[in-house]
C-alpha cells in the first residue's frame, strides 16, 4: 500500500543537497516511487522529487494529466535524469509543494533534451517542450539542490523574505502534511 509522506519544507538541508544516483532497481525503489506518486496526488502536485519526501536518491515523478489540457500526457518516472541540451527561453509562473503559497515567474529554456533511466535502469533519451518540459526542469533542479525561488530577482526575493521565514518556521497551513526543520 502506498503511503502519504510528509513533504520537506524550505529550511530543511535535504532540499539543498545534490542527490545520489540510483544504482539498483530494487523493491525499495519501487516503494519510494509508489509513495511519491501517492504523496504528489494527495497534495495536488504535478511533480515531486525524492528530496521532497526526505530521500537523497536521484528520482522524480511527474504527472501533468490532472490538468485538462494535458490529460493525454503519461506520468513519468525519471531515475538519474540529466538535461543534455536545452533551447529557447520562456517565462512561466511556478510554485512548489515545499514552499507553499509562494508563486512567481521563472525564465527557463523552452525545450530540453533529457537523458534518464527507467525502472529497469535502461537509459532513455527524450525531447520535451511546453509545460511538461517546464515541470521536468523544476524537478531536475530539486535533484541538484536548487529551488525555483533561486531564480527570483533580488527585488522579488526581498519582497517575499518575511513569508519565506514564516514557511521555514512552519507557520503555514497546507492540506498535506509537512516536515519542518527541527531547529526552527
Ligand atoms: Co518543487
Amino acid at each position: 500500500m502506498a503511503k502519504q509522506l510528509p513533504i520537506t519544507t524550505l529550511g530543511m538541508d535535504i532540499l539543498r543537497k545534490k542527490t545520489v544516483p540510483v544504482t539498483k532497481a530494487d523493491s525499495k525503489l519501487i516503494h519510494l516511487v509508489e509513495n511519491m506518486f501517492y504523496t504528489m496526488d494527495h497534495a495536488s502536485g504535478v511533480g515531486i522529487a525524492a528530496p521532497q519526501v526526505n530521500s537523497n536518491l536521484s528520482v522524480t515523478v511527474v504527472d501533468i494529466s490532472t490538468i485538462e489540457e494535458h490529460k493525454k500526457e503519461k506520468p513519468l518516472v525519471l531515475i538519474n535524469p540529466e538535461i543534455l541540451e536545452s533551447d529557447g527561453k520562456i517565462e512561466l509562473e511556478e510554485g512548489c509543494l515545499s514552499i507553499p503559497d509562494i508563486r512567481g515567474m521563472v525564465t527557463r529554456p523552452e525545450k530540453i533534451f533529457l537523458k534518464y533511466m527507467d525502472f529497469g535502469l535502461k537509459e532513455i533519451k527524450i525531447e520535451l517542450s511546453g509545460f511538461l518540459s517546464r515541470v521536468v526542469q523544476h524537478e531536475v533542479d530539486h535533484l541538484n539542490g536548487k529551488l525555483f525561488i533561486d531564480y527570483f530577482s533580488d527585488e522579488k526575493k526581498k519582497e517575499i523574505r518575511k513569508e519565506l521565514n514564516r514557511i521555514r518556521k512552519g507557520k503555514i497551513t497546507t492540506d498535506y502534511p509537512l516536515l519542518i526543520h527541527s531547529d526552527n
